[in-house]
């Protein structure tokens, strides 16, 4: 398939490492030149041709807007950027309502800053998308870190209304919603269960894993980082040129919309 990518421009915030490396280095297979971001400094160290690593914190709307101002005719951005609170969350009161506002500013309000530093360079294009990404927990409630869950209902619903809002400009917003993937943010929310859940004490992350994809997962497997990085690449494609405010959902079933 033709994807209409090769010598565009694609920002991917969140590009150290998981999914955002994964996404960074399909961008570049489909011979994109990527600007990988990231808040860590090893986002500088590429060894890959056409990628430049910057280093920001997307809760810094000044530094976001300075990547946007420096990252020239840009066509598509993947917002991957996420933290949890680091609490188990079940019941929530176990979070105290303190820790709610850094999970909120940086996987809400970064987005949202990310969302008004290049929605008006896309627009200006006439064509591009923007790309958040969400997850399965703020579609179902999930108790595991209420916060977190909370944040990415709030970006889903934020899709929408950016894509409403530029589709007359002709670019396109989504959401992809994965559900198990094996990265450091999934091997947090192990630790800070084995912290809460006597049902998980003892368990290694592993075990944890298997049992939990048993529960929820109708496909029964992990999300691979390929399959993950392949969707993303599909939604930026021409392919997808009719897709907008859209959450498609990479979970083995999780969840299934009517
Ligand atoms: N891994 C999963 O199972 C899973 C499931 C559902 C949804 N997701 C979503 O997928 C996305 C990627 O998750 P992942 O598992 O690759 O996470 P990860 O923790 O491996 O990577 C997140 C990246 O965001 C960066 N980051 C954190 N705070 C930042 C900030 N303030 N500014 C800039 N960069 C910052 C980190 O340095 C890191 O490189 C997230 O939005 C996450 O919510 C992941």
């Amino acid at each position: 398939m033709d994807t209409g990518l090769n010598g565009k421009t694609v920002v991917v915030i969140g590009a150290a490492r998981g999914i955002g490396r994964a996404v960074a280095d399909a961008f570049l297979d489909e011979g994109c030149d990527v600007i990988a971001a990231d808040a860590d400094p090893s986002v500088l160290k590429q060894s890959r041709q056409r990628v430049t690593g910057k280093v920001i914190d997307v809760t810094n709307l000044q530094q976001v807007e300075l990547l946007a101002s420096e990252s020239g005719d840009v066509s598509h951005v993947v917002f991957t950027v996420a933290v949890g609170s680091g609490h188990y969350g079940f019941p929530f009161w176990n979070v105290p309502p303190v820790e709610w506002a850094r999970v909120l500013e940086v996987n809400l309000m970064g987005a949202v800053h990310v969302a008004h530093a290049f929605a008006p360079l896309l627009a200006s294009r006439g064509d591009g998308s923007l790309l958040f990404y969400v997850s399965v927990a703020g579609q179902i409630g999930s108790q595991t870190d209420p916060p977190y869950s909370a944040s990415k209902a709030a970006l889903i619903n934020f899709t929408q209304c950016a894509g409403k809002d530029l589709a007359s400009s002709g670019v396109r917003v989504n959401a992809i919603a994965p559900g198990m993937v094996k990265t450091d943010l999934n091997q947090a929310v192990w630790e800070s269960s084995r912290g809460g859940a006597p049902d998980q004490q003892g368990q290694t992350y592993e075990q944890w894993a298997a049992e939990k994809i048993r529960r929820v997962s109708p496909l029964g497997r992990w999300q691979e980082l390929d399959e993950i990085a392949a969707t993303t690449v599909f939604l930026a494609s021409d392919a997808a040129r009719n897709i907008t405010g859209q959450t498609i959902n990479i979970d083995g079933g999780q969840v299934m919309h009517s």
